[in-house]
This record gives structure tokens, sequence and C-alpha cells, in this order.
């Protein structure tokens, strides 16, 4: 059965980003002239993705209005001849099926992966972290479900980060079948350096059997304190279900202003209309 569903945390406060997140969701933040989850929606749905399920939390109203229609302002661009803005316009409302659904209490990103149960109804389904934007030819989360629809099971994107790094990501350790797919035996969030099982590191792309919602109801707290996806995951790892891809294409961790402005260079430079004028800019820095 085809993955056609996507659960989306997107409740965080994003404390990095203050003030500007006092009033703006964190992922309403531009990267060239669209919000950051425009990129992550549009990697969803050239997957094949139909349903994107928004965990959600007070204040971020905004990500819902700007992925539903909006036709009053469609309306008003064709009266006064803006017809490419009106189509535009129109293009971002129909992405996909958006639903969102709340997560009271911030107990971590399992438990905010738990709040979409309700929409996914028992299917696997994709999950995606806000904060990692992929610019890949085959969409990041695309090679992970072809990697699904090979092996089965659940499938998570690996980066190999430098030691130093590790205690900011789930950890993965296992045996390689080919270069760049592991059969994952064991996952650990966040461990200090010293104590990692390897340097492969969860990025924020995941592709998990349904069967994850039921062992998320009784997942402990973990690291931090919160309910951990990782500890969820190593359920299945420990029966040997679980896969990792080290995906093909380039990574910008948008959790914080450096990575969100680097993203925002990157894809600039890729845009007809504006990479003449930023490589302008850019060479008057130094
Ligand atoms: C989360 C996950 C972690 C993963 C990371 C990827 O951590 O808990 O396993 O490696 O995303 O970005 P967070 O960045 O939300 O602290």
């Amino acid at each position: 059965m085809p993955v056609t569903k996507a659960v989306l945390p997107v409740a965080g406060l994003g404390t990095r980003f203050l003030p500007v997140t006092k009033a703006i969701p964190k992922e309403m933040l531009p990267i060239a002239d669209r919000p950051c989850l425009e990129y992550i929606v549009a990697e969803a749905v050239e997957a094949g993705i139909t349903d994107l399920i928004f965990v959600t939390a007070a204040g971020k109203g905004a990500m819902e209005d700007y992925f539903h229609r909006s036709i009053a302002l469609e309306e008003h661009l064709e009266r006064v001849g803006k017809l490419d803005m009106a189509k535009e316009v129109r293009r971002v409302g129909e992405l996909g099926t958006v639903v969102t659904v709340r997560q009271e209490q911030a107990l971590g990103l399992g438990h905010a992966v738990l709040m979409g149960a309700p929409a996914t109804g028992g299917e696997d389904f994709a999950v995606f972290l806000g904060d990692d934007i992929i610019d890949a030819k085959v969409p990041a989360i695309q090679q992970l479900l072809d990697v699904h629809a090979e092996k089965g099971g659940s499938v998570v994107a690996l980066m190999d980060v430098p030691r130093e790094e590790t205690n900011r990501y789930g950890i993965c350790a296992g045996e390689m079948l080919r270069p760049g797919l592991m059969h994952v035996s064991g996952m650990v969030e966040k461990p200090d350096p010293a104590d990692a099982p390897s340097t492969y590191s969860i990025v924020g792309r995941y592709v998990l059997s349904g069967e994850i919602m039921q062992i998320l109801t009784t997942t402990p707290r973990g690291k931090g304190g919160e309910i951990q996806l990782t500890d969820a995951i190593a359920v299945l790892a420990d029966r040997g279900e679980v896969f990792g891809l080290e995906f093909e294409g380039d990574r910008f961790d948008t959790g914080n202003v450096v990575g969100l402005l680097c993203a925002s260079i990157h894809f600039t430079l890729k845009r007809p209309d504006l990479a003449p004028a930023m490589r302008a800019a850019l060479a008057e820095f130094r």
C-alpha cells in the first residue's frame, strides 16, 4: 500500500528565533520568499503524499491559513488583473489536504507524533521535521519510500556527523547492507560523544510502520524527561525492522539563524529571477 500520509510536528515554540517567533510561527519564517514549511510540504507532495497532518499548538494558525485556499484573496487578485499572483496563491492552497491536530502538552517528539494517530488510521506514514530542509534531485522522503518499498519495516534518514555532535541527534548502530543503507540494530537519543555507538545521526525524515503509534502509547519518558520518537523506533530496531538511509542531497538545519540564512541563499541562487541580484549582493560581502 503506498504511503500517502505524513505527520508534521510543528508545535514547537521556536525559542531559538525569539523575539520574531513571539508573533510568527518558526515554520513561517521565510527561505527566499516562501515559508520554511512550504519546502517540506512540497517535498511530501512530490513524493505522492496527499494528507498532511500538522501537529500544532496555540498561536500557530498562520500555517493553516497559508496551506488552505483563500478564495476571497484569489478573487481580489483576479479582479485587479494580477493573474499570475492569483495562480500562485491558489497553487499553495491546493498543495495537499491539511488536517490539524493539537498537541496540548509539550511532552516530546514521540508524544507529538502520537497526536497524529487518529488521522493516520493505523497506516504506515511519513514524518517530516520542520528544521531539516533537504534539497535533492529525488526528494529525500522519496529515497526513504523506495527503501520502504524494497525492505518493508521503518526507514530513517541518516547523516554521518562529527563525533562531537552526537549529543544533538538520535544515533543509529547497525550493519551496512550496501553503501548508504544500514540495517539498524540499535538507536539512542542524543548520546554523549564518548558513548555514541556510531556517528550516524537521524535527520528529520522518517517512514514509520503504523505500529509505532501503539508503541508510543507505552513509551516511557526518556532523554530530557520527554517521550522520544527514537526510543519508540528502537523497539522496532530491536526486532530488526528498521533501516537507515544515507540520503543524497543538501541538508540545511533551519533550526538556527545562520542555517536558515544559508538555506535562503542556497534557494535564492537556484531561482533564475533572483540569482543574478543575489550573486551581485554576495560579492559585496567580505
Ligand atoms: C529530533 C530527534 C532526533 C533527531 C533530530 C533531527 O531532535 O529527537 O533524534 O536526530 O530531531 O533533527 P530535536 O532536533 O527535535 O531536538
